[in-house]
């Protein structure tokens, strides 16, 4: 049986060329790459300037711990109430209350909720493209810009897109981008990099100065083996890194750590610049499967695709099921049809609070391969949809009249 995995990175031969050399040139660290890219991502968002860090969620703390100096009597951050847990674990280490807002269907920041919960304790909004849709992020500005908040314009799973002729990123007073496994631009997973783009000029002095102090990374060259080991070469490695790691950990008596804020390795910068190099065309075949997805998912009734639109560009694939689909039991029987899946973002945002219907659907999607898929792979994986679904809800393959979560969810 064929087994259609995830998939955490678009690499070509040139990807994994980029850091052997690194490694056998004992480049890891240090070298001109950071330099380069630092170069290379200033000419394609100018006016803004480019600083290159090991995380997108440490280019998220340098600018909170910026805006809180020049705003020190406001303490909130407005935050998607669907969002990554990292993003408000770096709200709640710069001493500040993330705020959760609204999202819609394509699990973006709703301009208008974000509008209502601007207050006077609102200190800046970090509004992301989740999974690389567009937000309504020139909405977002317009908003902010009107009440004097600071608009962190989150890409950090886009690189090249852009919304009203701007490049997302570029929106409001800072942009971040991130380069781990699932986005645009990977270098690898767990501190293997990320960009902080200045968009306003007034902010770059404060920026470059807390840049400039931050430490080289270290443990990279492991992450790099680490990555390569137990994601992209997981067809054939299985479980194993895993059981490599605590024997690890068991030898040293305590389990890695992630690493803190730092600047992006030479190693991580150097696979960066390919990927970039090859945007245009991870991005073409991204949107290839989208439309072909979108085409074969039209046959089932009751799943979506809501932030599926004509052309668009999306990082991840995340399907919209039926409120009565069981979710764990339908992973289950894709699993053992060789379909691998993964859940979305199941915290929800401090203080606690209840789902509404919308986010409780937004929590029960999942996410299909999306990349390197041999022609074929997306209607073999739709048709063991199809089937795992019939299982799981007969009713629901049979009642095309039926409330499902297309109709609800596409209006
Ligand atoms: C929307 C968003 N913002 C920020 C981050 C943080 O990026 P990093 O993992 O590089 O810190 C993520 C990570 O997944 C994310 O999805």
């Amino acid at each position: 049986m064929k087994s259609h995995r995830l998939h955490y990175a678009d690499w070509s031969w040139r990807e994994y060329a980029a850091g052997a050399t690194c490694l056998l040139t004992g480049r890891v660290k240090t070298g001109d790459a950071p330099r380069r890219l630092a170069l290379a991502f200033a000419a394609m968002y100018a006016p803004s300037t480019a600083y290159p860090v090991n995380y997108g969620h440490t280019a998220i703390g340098i600018a909170l711990s910026l805006f809180r100096t020049l705003q020190p009597a406001r303490t909130e951050v407005l935050v998607p109430a669907y969002i990554c847990p990292s993003v408000v674990a770096t709200v709640e280490r710069a001493g500040l209350v993330p705020v959760p807002v609204p999202v819609g269907a394509d699990l973006n920041l709703l301009p208008e909720a974000v509008r209502q919960a601007i207050g006077p304790a609102t200190l800046a909004v970090i509004a992301p493209h989740m999974f690389g849709c567009p937000a309504r992020i020139g909405e977002i500005e317009a908003h902010c810009r009107q009440a004097g908040v600071f608009l962190v314009d989150d890409a950090a799973q886009v690189v090249g897109e852009r919304s009203e002729g701007r490049l997302l990123g570029s929106f409001g007073d800072v942009g971040i981008v991130s380069f781990a496994q699932s986005k645009t631009v990977v270098t690898g997973v767990r501190g293997s990099g990320g960009v902080l783009l200045v968009n306003n000029p007034a902010l770059d002095a404060g920026v470059r100065q807390a840049w400039e102090v931050l430490p080289a990374p270290h443990g990279r060259a492991a992450a790099f083996i680490g990555f390569v080991w137990n994601f992209m070469w997981s067809r054939h490695t299985g479980n194993s890194g895993y059981y490599f790691a605590r024997l690890r950990d068991r030898l040293r008596g305590a389990s890695a750590t992630a690493p803190g804020p730092a600047r992006i390795s030479n190693l991580e910068a150097s696979i960066a610049l390919v990927q970039l190099g090859r945007l245009a065309r991870i991005r073409a075949a991204k949107v290839d499967a989208l439309e072909t997805y979108h085409a074969a998912l039209a046959a089932i009734p009751g799943v979506a695709i809501p932030q599926y639109a004509p052309g668009r560009y999306l990082s991840r694939i995340m399907l919209g099921l039926p409120a009565d689909v069981d979710t764990a039991a339908l992973r289950r029987d894709l699993a053992r049809c060789g379909v691998e899946t993964r859940l979305g973002y199941l915290e929800s945002v401090r203080p606690h609070q209840p789902d509404d219907d919308e986010l409780a659907a937004i929590r029960r999607m999942i996410g299909l391969p999306f990349g390197n898929l041999e022609c074929g792979d997306i209607s073999k994986i739709c048709s063991i949809l199809k089937s795992c679904l019939a299982t799981a809800r007969p009713a629901l393959l049979e009642s095309p009249l039926h409330e499902t979560y297309q109709t609800a969810h596409q209006r």
